[in-house]
């Protein structure tokens, strides 16, 4: 069995830290988003990947997965030149995938699922397409699938306004080469994609195997701001564990599980856990946590960071107040002003937002 993994796409959701990196890429407690799927996938068996990627960070995308690549795994990369939708990433993954069938990955999804009994089931019933759902409160904002009672499939609704289920789709398909003659057949849709639930939905009408299996564990989809904290929170929640491998000194405190990476220094911190802190940190009289990862090379003093993940070199220093539910990109700064007290000084790249009080 091989994957497609999809790691295209354009992060419209995610400005402005998409203008600088692929979205796929950032990291959910110091680790990027797309390697939880690779990793889930070769748990589950697969090693044979072939990777959706876009013009603007396609290098980077193959450029962090070489660090990713285990001596057992082939990755083929497959360059989508627009955005067409995930049944056209598919279509445009033929002569990778042949008549193999294949698991296909949103790479912004984060999933704690045993894939590996999924594809044995997928292999061992014979479907034609297998789709993972996910019970939600709110129906009407995905994907909906209304099912028999044997849980096959009988109809497919994007974004239904009176929905008949609260099963949602999750970023995770089975598929057999047949799912490439549903999208043959079907028309982009009203915002100009090929849909992935058309195609399903085409498979169900042309008398196909649709089956469905509904996912207990978390999925998290990390295409917004506020979803990539909360995906933060529930990643490190899960993940973090007490292990210290940087210089604490004895002013500090570190309580619960807290990581902190070789080489960091921290002098007269607090940090509750669960928080990650990175390789090359220098922390000083500051507080930490719950809920934060800070990347490699990172510098606070005289602040406190609560909820948030900042990516590698950031800077916070003696910063009144409380920083909360924040997501800093690579390198940013946020300093005291020089200024009188009722001042304020920006250099904000487009769609930055600033909530003040
Ligand atoms: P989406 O989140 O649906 O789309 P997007 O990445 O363009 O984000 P936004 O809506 O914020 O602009 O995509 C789900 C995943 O599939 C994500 O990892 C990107 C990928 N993708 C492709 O690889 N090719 C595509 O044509 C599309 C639409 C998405």
């Amino acid at each position: 069995m091989k994957a497609l993994i999809l790691a295209g796409g354009k992060g419209t959701r995610l400005r402005p830290l998409t203008y600088a990196m692929a979205k796929q890429l950032v990291p959910v407690a110091n680790k990027p988003i797309l390697y939880y799927a690779m990793d889930s996938l070769y748990q589950a068996g697969i090693r044979d990947f072939g990777v959706i990627i876009s013009p603007e960070t396609g290098k980077d995308v193959e450029e962090s997965l070489q660090v990713w690549l285990k001596p057992d795994t082939r990755i083929t990369y497959i360059l989508q030149i627009e955005p067409a939708g995930l049944a056209h990433a598919v279509k445009i993954a033929r002569h990778y995938l042949g008549d193999d069938d294949f698991i296909m990955y949103l790479g912004d999804n984060l999933i704690n699922a045993d894939l590996g009994s999924h594809i044995a089931d997928f292999k061992k019933a014979g479907y034609h397409a297998s789709i993972l759902l996910k019970q939600v409160s709110n129906p009407s904002s995905f994907g909906v699938a209304e099912l028999d009672a044997c849980g096959q499939v009988r109809q497919l609704v994007e974004k239904p306004k009176v929905p008949k289920s609260d099963l949602a789709l999750v970023g995770v398909y089975l598929f057999t080469h047949h799912i490439f003659e549903a999208i043959a057949n079907i028309q982009p849709s009203w915002r100009g994609e090929l849909e992935i639930t058309d195609a399903i939905q085409r498979m169900i009408e042309d008398g196909r195997m649709v089956h469905s299996r509904v996912h207990e564990g978390w999925w998290l989809d990390t295409g917004k701001k506020d979803d990539l904290l909360a995906a933060n929170t529930v990643v490190l929640g899960e993940y973090a564990q007490a292990r210290i491998q940087g210089e604490v000194d004895a002013a500090s405190s570190l309580r619960g599980a807290v990581q902190v990476g070789a080489g960091s220094v921290l002098k007269n911190v607090q940090v509750s856990g669960p928080a990650m802190i990175g390789e090359n940190c220098y922390l000083e009289n500051t507080q930490i946590g719950p809920y934060t990862s800070l990347g490699n090379g990172c510098r606070l003093i005289d602040c406190r960071v609560e909820n948030s993940v900042l990516l590698e070199e950031c800077v916070i220093e003696s910063v009144p107040g409380k920083i909360e539910q924040s997501l800093l990109g690579k390198g940013c700064r946020i300093i005291k002003s020089p200024l009188s007290q009722q001042s304020h000084k920006y250099l904000l790249a487009d769609h930055s937002e600033i909530e003040v009080l």
